[in-house]
């Protein structure tokens, strides 16, 4: 099939247009926000989360509220922001935006939830870490039977979280769905996923064994302490 100069040339013309054109919609196209790599193997936090748990919890749970959230911002004033603003933005719109919101937070709850965890386990927090939870809790035991407490006391899905109080001192919170203390302008040092994907599968209704076995076995408090600044 012979090309002739005119076809040639409108092909080129319109090549070089639909160029010149595509190119801010191709940069608006691209995922603004971005998973993060799971920082260990898949099967690391094994027996206390199972390989299967973390792979469905991150390769699906976690990698879909990256997926919406990328899909809903596109073209919106929030496409350009950095997560923990696009949190911060949506957090009180009076749901005209709780659709950006429930992904931003929980893609950020879940940045925070996998880096805080050490394959192998970990010893318990020491130095400022550990003063601090005896001055607040009356130590490990009161930390862990507090921790638990919370988590009963948040209804259907959600996360207990570490942060600070009014006063400056530790404190242990529990919000519902995709709820974290950044939300409120508070630090958020540790979460615990209360919703169903985080356990069910290798504690089924056993919720209170997994927060235990997670506090107890896999956190690593050299992160809690880096979160903490201390
Ligand atoms: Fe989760």
């Amino acid at each position: 099939m012979l090309i002739s100069r005119r076809t040639l040339c409108v092909g080129t013309s319109a090549l070089t247009l639909a160029s010149t054109l595509s190119i801010p919609k191709l940069a608006r196209a691209t995922a603004p926000f971005a998973q993060p790599p799971l920082p260990y193997d898949q099967g690391a936090l094994s027996p206390v989360i199972s390989a299967t748990t973390v792979g469905l919890h991150y390769g699906k749970h976690h990698s879909a509220y990256f997926k919406n959230l990328n899909s809903l911002v596109l073209g919106t004033q929030y496409e350009t922001l950095p997560l923990e603003e696009v949190v911060k933005a949506t957090a009180s719109s009076n749901g005209a935006t709780s659709k950006i919101f429930n992904n931003a937070a929980q893609a950020w709850n879940h940045n925070l939830y996998w880096e805080q965890f050490t394959p192998g386990g970990d010893d318990r927090p020491s130095g400022r870490v550990s003063s601090e939870l005896e001055s607040t809790f009356g130590g490990w035991d009161g930390f862990v039977k507090e921790a638990l407490t919370t988590s009963d006391n948040v209804f259907g899905t959600g996360w207990v979280w570490l942060t600070r109080g009014d006063e400056g001192q530790l404190k242990l919170v529990g919000y519902e769905d995709a709820n974290n203390p950044m939300v409120f302008g508070k630090p958020a040092y540790l979460g615990i996923d209360l919703w169903e994907h985080a356990y069910y599968l290798d504690y089924t209704n056993r919720k209170a064994d997994h927060i235990r076995a997670t506090l107890e076995k896999i956190v690593n408090w050299n992160i809690v302490a880096k979160r903490m600044g201390v």
